[in-house]
């Protein structure tokens, strides 16, 4: 009797406790590829773990002359391949296990879109909108020279880059930072991605991840197959698409195609664009979307996901969806360790080619027609560094969803479980020629 009251009890609990919490469903989803992942146990174990996981505390002297207690993390979740790469966000909630399962989180997305990095995540924990630029400022520098004495920043060791609460200007600042303490370091600048253009940034790296979003989304809908399925034409055209949220990403997703709405409206198209566990097991059940786009980290729970799935709601998972940010990260990098931008050797040679090529088809076949200025300068045009960003994202977004797509269907799995055992295979091979594994 006291036995079966205990377990009545404690299946309530754990009804009741619905949800599990972010670093948990991260671990969940993991799990449910690893039971199918080629691999041994040993190796999926190191994957799995969050090898560094460092904290800082540090006072900040407020304008009004008071003195804050700042905390902070940075996490660095697997070395595989190094540096190991992801943002840091300021947000009041920010803590070790938020930080550890978007750490997480970078690493796979990272091996789904063949981007040659580990992955790290880093929070300070402020709500930024409380703080003037001058404090954040002194945060930022502080932050980054924490990362330095801990070796925790540095173009072959951890290349942060911006997230939820952080911009260019965040970037502009740890790159100064780390700039005046490594004096020596001619590749300085590779030690963190997102800055302004005129700091190293790239061209095109602001819209990056919207586009990404847009590029897998275009592909999907082009699929005649997929959207039969779920009862609707090809093509972009005429179908409704909400954005949750209206950070960076939103925004950009939408300059690029959609319009804004909230969550549980119908549409054809959910796009959650803000914050982690946003869709969970108490709302999951009203969304009427018919295709959910996870612009956003971990915005569904994986009760939620099983909710989603009965009611026939296809995901396009995190992992590929929102790996366009990254991508271009690290086109940056490698401009920043080459110390020269795409095109710059190239598109006057470019364009003299072209030129000779198309003076050459009016000379010969021409009879005397010419091509209009218009035609002639679009044949003729070089390509300028953003021409190389977009179509580099172009290719690595299509690859990796063509990928996905297969890897769902020869292992018969939705597609979050593709993208992990995608990242698993990948990343197991690296530990497999390490030696270390039997
Ligand atoms: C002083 O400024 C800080 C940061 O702007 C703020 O968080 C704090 O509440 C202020 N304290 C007082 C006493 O006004
Ligand atoms: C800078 O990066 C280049 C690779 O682009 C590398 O060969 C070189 O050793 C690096 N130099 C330093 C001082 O880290």
């Amino acid at each position: 009797m006291v036995k079966s009251g205990l377990i009545h009890a404690f299946l309530q609990l754990a009804f009741c406790a619905g949800d599990p919490t972010f670093l948990e469903s991260v671990d969940i989803y993991f799990d449910k590829a690893a039971a199918i992942a080629a691999t041994t146990p040993d190796i999926l174990a190191q994957i799995k773990a969050c090898n560094n996981i460092l904290k800082v505390q540090f006072p900040l002297k407020c304008a009004n002359g008071t003195v804050e207690l700042i905390e902070a993390y940075r996490a660095q979740h697997s070395h595989h391949r190094l540096p190991v790469k992801g943002g840091i966000r300021m947000a009041p909630n920010v803590d070790a296990d938020e930080t550890m399962a978007l750490a997480a989180l970078m690493t796979f997305k990272c091996a789904v879109v063949d981007v040659p990095f580990g992955g790290a995540k880093g929070g300070i924990k402020i709500d930024p909108t409380k703080y003037s630029a001058n404090e954040k400022e002194a945060i930022i520098r502080r932050y980054t020279s924490e990362l330095v004495r801990k070796n925790f920043i540095g173009p072959s060791i951890d290349v942060p880059a911006p997230d939820y609460g952080t911009g260019p200007q965040e970037m502009a600042w740890i790159k100064d930072t780390f700039e005046h303490l490594q004096p020596n370091d001619i590749n300085g600048s590779a030690c963190v991605t997102g800055k302004p253009l005129e700091e190293g940034g790239i061209d095109g790296r602001q819209e990056a991840t919207g586009l990404g979003v847009y590029f897998c989304l275009r592909e999907f809908l082009n699929d005649e197959a997929l959207v039969a399925k779920l009862g609707l034409t090809t093509g972009i055209k005429g179908k409704t698409f909400i954005v949750q949220g209206f950070g960076n990403v939103g925004r950009h997703t939408i300059d690029v195609k959609f319009a804004q709405g909230i969550l549980e409206l119908p549409c054809d198209v959910l796009i959650p664009a803000a914050l982690e566990t946003q869709i969970h097991s108490g709302n999951a059940g009203n969304i009427k979307a018919k295709i959910v786009a996870e612009a956003a980290n971990g915005p569904v729970t994986p009760l939620a996901e099983t909710m989603l799935e009965d009611n026939d709601v296809v995901i396009l998972p995190d992992l590929l969806l929102n790996a366009g940010g990254v991508t271009v990260s690290y086109f940056e990098w490698l401009k920043n360790l080459n110390h020269i931008h795409f095109g710059r050797m190239s598109r006057r040679m470019e364009e003299r080619g072209k030129t000779a090529l198309i003076d050459a088809l009016e000379n010969q076949f021409g009879n005397g027609h010419r091509f209009s200025d218009e035609v002639r300068s679009q044949v003729v045009k070089g390509n300028t560094e953003v021409d190389f960003v977009w179509s580099g994202l172009e290719e690595t977004m299509l690859l990796s969803w063509e990928n996905v797509k297969r890897t769902s269907q020869g292992r018969n799995c939705n597609y979050r479980t593709a993208a992990y055992l995608i990242a698993i295979e990948r990343i197991a091979t690296c530990y497999r020629v390490s030696g270390i594994f039997p």
